[in-house]
């Protein structure tokens, strides 16, 4: 990706990009990512118009916010070809009383198929998948691709981090750019938040919070997408999810080697062998290039254990969906 992005004669060329479902997280990204104005955007849906409409209107923003981004709306993939990155957002979100587990059945055959599709037009794309259940829809994302794991990853870690911080930074008053976390484990309840390395201005969150105030943020934590689908009643967040996405398409398409949690298949690291789950990865043009091992507590280990213990479950589930299909 780096000889991509210098281009031929060192001219940048823009990285193509393709979103696949564009309803408020793929247009969100699509938006966002059209504003770095170094990206070209192919948005996929299969509701017929809706793509292209949006595009059309990222385009005709262009002017005002002065990019010269491509953006191309489809609702087949053609136009996919070659691209650097795809970022699937495909699939049913959930409701009020809804976990993010009920889409299971749904949303494994929706993400098959457009892995299958996205990953014969662009056979050397990263992939970043955000569709719900969301290590297990990475799950299926390798399993389907059949792609190395630096070429596969989730986006939930930066979001549920992301959530912590500002919940952090509200109860402190600080600014949210000196508060750093790491969320690790399954995007769900049982998701990890590391108190540990938590830091406010670097130093320990423990010496800013009381343990009860603290434990009242990790609960919020862990309820943050529940707490956006009861305010909006007909589906979930976007513009985090989104402004996260964007943050490791930038590590990715600039080299940055930033560590973020992502979802990513773990071959040993963390004692899990075949199993993706967020954990720390640096990310830089090759994708996923290292899991960041950090030293766990027993404690912190058995919670790591026990979120990987849910997806362990439901990946099961549907390689059995997937065996009965192949
Ligand atoms: C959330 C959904 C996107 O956490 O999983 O908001």
């Amino acid at each position: 990706m780096a000889e991509v992005l210098k281009g031929m004669g060192g001219v940048m060329r823009r990285v193509k990009v393709t979103v696949v479902g564009a309803g408020n997280v793929g247009g969100s990204i699509a938006q966002r990512l059209a504003e770095k104005n170094c990206y070209d955007i192919v948005l996929v849906d299969i509701v017929e118009g809706m793509p292209q409409g949006k595009a059309l209107d990222l385009v005709e923003a262009g002017p005002v916010c002065a990019y010269d981004s491509a953006v191309t709306g489809a609702n087949s993939y053609g136009a996919t070809k070659d691209s650097d990155l795809v970022i699937i957002t495909s699939g049913i979100p959930r409701r009020p009383g809804m976990s993010r587990d009920e889409l299971l059945e749904t949303n494994t055959k929706i993400v098959s198929s457009v892995v299958k599709e996205t990953t014969t037009q662009s056979p050397n794309a990263i992939l970043i998948i955000v569709s719900n259940p969301l290590d297990v829809m990475t799950h299926v994302a390798h399993r389907v691709s059949g792609f190395p794991r630096n070429r596969v990853l989730g986006m939930a870690g930066v979001l549920d981090s992301a959530r912590f911080r500002s919940f952090i930074a509200e109860a402190l008053q600080v600014s949210v750019e000196n508060i750093h976390a790491m969320v690790l484990g399954g995007h769900g309840d049982s998701m990890v938040p590391l108190i540990r390395y938590t830091t406010v201005a670097g130093r320990p969150i423990d010496e800013w919070l009381s343990p009860e105030t603290l434990q009242a943020l990790i609960k919020r934590t862990r309820e943050g997408g529940a707490e956006i689908v009861n305010l909006l009643k007909t589906g979930s967040a976007y513009y985090a999810p989104a402004a996260s996405v964007v943050e490791m398409v930038e590590a990715i398409t600039k080299d940055q080697k930033k560590i973020l949690p992502c979802a990513a298949l773990c071959e040993g690291e963390y004692g899990f062998h075949g199993l993706v789950l967020g954990v720390p990865v640096k990310l830089g043009s090759d994708g996923a290039e290292v899991i960041i091992e950090y030293a766990l507590t027993d404690e912190e280990k058995s919670a790591l254990e026990s979120s990987a213990q849910v997806v362990r479950e439901l990946c099961k589930k549907v390689d059995q969906m997937i065996d009965k299909t192949d």
